[in-house]
């Protein structure tokens, strides 16, 4: 066998050995532009089925279909080069058996190129992780408030604020940590139980709306931009986006109907026009506004 070049992106086994050091600090991602823009920055970007809500308007990602995921895992690995890209697998792609788990996680794998997969749920899914594992798919796990089950939890609902239901999460996170995850989301969950999980199990945590000693964090990157309409109470506004956005499409619209948009920096002179014509056009043009 010929030797290839050596991975140069982060791995799931990098991210594995991070437990209890340095946090891991992710993203979600579903293109290639914004890929390009975070990807020096964190050490795992997310194609969360959170996609088809943010992206495609769905009120859940219950809908979401696994071509769609690939389509967008493809875009992300295409935009970035550092980052470990893990791919989500949507609801339906997974539950049924884990040969269905492996076959489509060896299409996302096949199709877009990432380093792994992340799928929904604790104790009832740990046959399958193990059945992906041994079969060469890094998997994620993603416990505590699972968005593809809402349904059965009746919405979006914090999980573990009640003392008696920790011992259920507990086994779950103990659960796919022996089952070969390499990392696991603890998402929507009272800040000590997640603390407390982190301190149990072996591999790293990622907390979304968890806790500040989770051995990483994730946030939806459309949440923390400010341009999404609705956020939960744990995110952060790191910018306001969706403001900034409005602003300059009115500022956009007000120039076209003014007509002072494009100016003659932005249209395409005759060939021959010499450069100090044209120069001179655009410095006219700029002091028109
Ligand atoms: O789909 C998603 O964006 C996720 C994160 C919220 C962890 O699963």
């Amino acid at each position: 066998m010929s030797q290839q070049a050596q991975i140069q992106r982060l791995t799931a086994p990098d991210i594995a050995r991070r437990k209890g050091g340095e946090p891991i600090a992710s993203l979600t991602a579903y293109h290639a532009h914004t890929a390009r823009i975070i990807d020096p920055y964190v050490d795992f970007l997310l194609v969360g089925d959170s996609l088809g809500m943010v992206m495609h308007g769905y009120e859940s990602t219950v809908p979401v279909p696994l071509d769609l995921m690939i389509m967008h895992g493809a875009a992300v690995v295409r935009g970035s080069s550092h980052a470990l890209i893990v791919v989500d697998m949507p609801f339906g792609s997974y539950e049924e058996s884990p040969p269905v788990a492996f076959r489509s996680a060896a299409r996302v794998m096949k199709e877009t190129g990432c380093g792994a997969v992340k799928l929904e749920g604790g104790a009832r899914m740990a046959e399958t992780i193990r059945y992906l594992t041994e079969r060469g798919i890094p998997v994620m796990a993603h416990i505590g408030l699972t968005p593809q089950s809402i349904n059965m939890m009746g919405g979006f609902k914090t999980q573990g604020r009640r003392q008696e239901e920790w011992a259920a999460i507990e086994a779950d996170a103990a659960a796919v940590s022996e089952a070969g995850a390499f990392a696991v989301v603890l998402e929507g969950m009272a800040e000590l139980l997640a603390a407390r999980i982190t301190k149990q199990i072996p591999i790293p945590t990622i907390g979304i709306g968890a806790s500040a000693s989770c051995d990483g964090q994730i946030l939806v990157l459309e949440d923390m931009l400010g341009l999404s309409p609705r956020v939960p109470k744990f995110v952060k506004k790191f910018a306001q986006l969706g403001a900034a956005i409005e602003d300059a499409v009115k500022c956009y619209t007000e120039e076209v109907r003014a007509r002072t948009f494009p100016g003659a920096g932005h249209v395409y002179g005759m060939r021959g026009e010499s450069g100090d014509q044209s120069k001179a056009k655009a410095r006219k043009s700029k002091t028109a506004g």
